[in-house]
């Protein structure tokens, strides 16, 4: 059974989907492994590493994909690689379902299509879970970019020549990524203020020395974010106007705002208001991690840098994981390994999509000619 792995064509997208680490575990449990010439080159990954890993080069994604019966990418396969692929071939990637055009181009090709990102959040998937592995560096290296793009410093010095204070930092959004810029701001000195919808990450947000905003939420609202399972639920007008008084109080007082409020599947939530921008200081610095969903800052602009009028600059970097290609791809190519390998039957040496297991199930979202994806699901 061969696994295929082309370069990845998306605009900007530096990483690829498995690694020479990856590539000798799938030659070891005797799969043919071919990947495209230079498709980890813009990650670190050499081809002549992919070599002594045991793959095959091919010279173009025509060649990666003739033959290949499961195929791993970052990104799902846009409208022109599609007639590419072989009949009934297997494709893991981040297929973003509610926003692929191709769905049905893909059911016309048979392809049985894996959405990665839709994973279920459950114990035995953490290690496929392909949101945290990507949140969590890109949560990093938000701080980073913030703290390149800030004309200050982040810790606390006292010197000869004065002392220079600490960074404010405000974080919107307290999920993996948001927890992770917390904990990077905190080991570079700043001092951290946090808000979330879901209650429960408070405690997250002062274990790691952070300060938590408190929104307040009516009884009917508690109940409802105990009820979601830990993700975002749908806030009332009043709990939203009562968050942008408190964001506004919060982000005029800071130096970096990093927001990274998602909803899975649909328009990030707008959290800062152009009217709040507009009250932020000169010289601080906005990173919006939400931008490629639409943004959690009214001004963000998607890969794009903004500074207004009042010189307050907003970096809309769309896609961060790519800008930590080496790291990032190493985690995605190992969630890919472990999500692969349950599924590896011993007995025929291959792949056995197993459909019905609850880790698999909610993530195929086109098999057997159908479109299997409803967007309301
Ligand atoms: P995400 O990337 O979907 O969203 C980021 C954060 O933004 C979330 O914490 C969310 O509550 C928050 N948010 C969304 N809308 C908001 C609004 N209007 N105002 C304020 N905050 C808002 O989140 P992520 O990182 O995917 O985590 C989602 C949930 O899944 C969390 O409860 C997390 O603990 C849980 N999780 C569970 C895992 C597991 O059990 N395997 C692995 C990773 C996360």
């Amino acid at each position: 059974m061969q696994i295929g792995i082309p370069a990845e064509i998306a605009a900007g997208e530096t990483r690829v989907a498995a690694t020479p680490e990856t590539v000798r575990k799938f030659v070891g449990l005797g799969y043919k492994v071919v990947i495209q010439a230079g498709a980890g080159k813009a990650s670190t990954y050499l081809d002549a590493a992919y070599t002594e890993a045991g793959a095959e080069i091919a010279a173009d994604a025509a060649q990666t994909l003739k033959d290949s019966d499961l195929v791993l990418k970052v990104i799902a396969p846009e409208a022109s690689e599609i007639a590419l692929f072989k009949e009934d071939a297997v494709v893991l990637a981040i297929f973003s379902p509610h926003q692929n055009t191709c769905l049905e181009q893909y059911a016309q090709r048979r392809l049985s299509c894996v959405a990665m990102e839709l994973i279920p959040r459950i114990t035995r998937a953490q290690s496929s879970d392909v949101l945290s592995s990507q949140a969590n560096v890109a949560g990093y290296k938000a701080v980073l970019m913030a703290a390149n793009a800030y004309q200050r410093m982040f810790p606390m010095l006292m010197t000869a020549a004065g002392t220079v204070k600490p960074a404010r930092l405000l974080v919107l959004g307290v999920g993996v990524a948001g927890l992770q810029a917390i904990a990077t701001a905190r080991r570079m000195g700043a001092i951290v203020e946090a808000s979330d919808m879901r209650p429960a990450a408070k405690e997250q947000v002062e274990s790691l020395g952070g300060k938590w905003l408190d929104v307040p939420m009516s009884e009917e609202e508690k109940a409802k974010a105990l009820g979601t399972g830990g993700y975002a639920w749908v806030p009332s007008a009043d709990y939203v106007r009562d968050q942008a008084r408190i964001v506004d109080k919060a982000a005029s007082a800071a130096d970096i705002v990093i927001t990274t409020a998602l909803i899975p599947g649909r328009k990030a939530p707008v959290l800062v208001r152009a009217a709040t921008v507009e009250k932020m200081k000169s010289g601080s610095v906005i990173v919006d991690m939400a931008v490629s969903s639409g943004g959690n800052v009214e001004g963000s602009r998607l890969d794009e840098t903004v500074t207004t009028e009042n010189g307050v600059t907003i970096l809309g970097v769309g896609n961060i994981p790519a800008t930590v290609a080496a790291e990032t791809s190493a985690l995605y190519a190992r969630n890919m390994l472990n999500f692969i390998q349950p599924q590896h039957d011993k007995e025929s040496n291959s792949f056995k999509l197993q459909r019905n297991d609850e880790m698999v199930k909610p993530t195929l979202i086109v098999d057997a000619g159908q479109v299997l994806y409803r967007k309301s699901a």
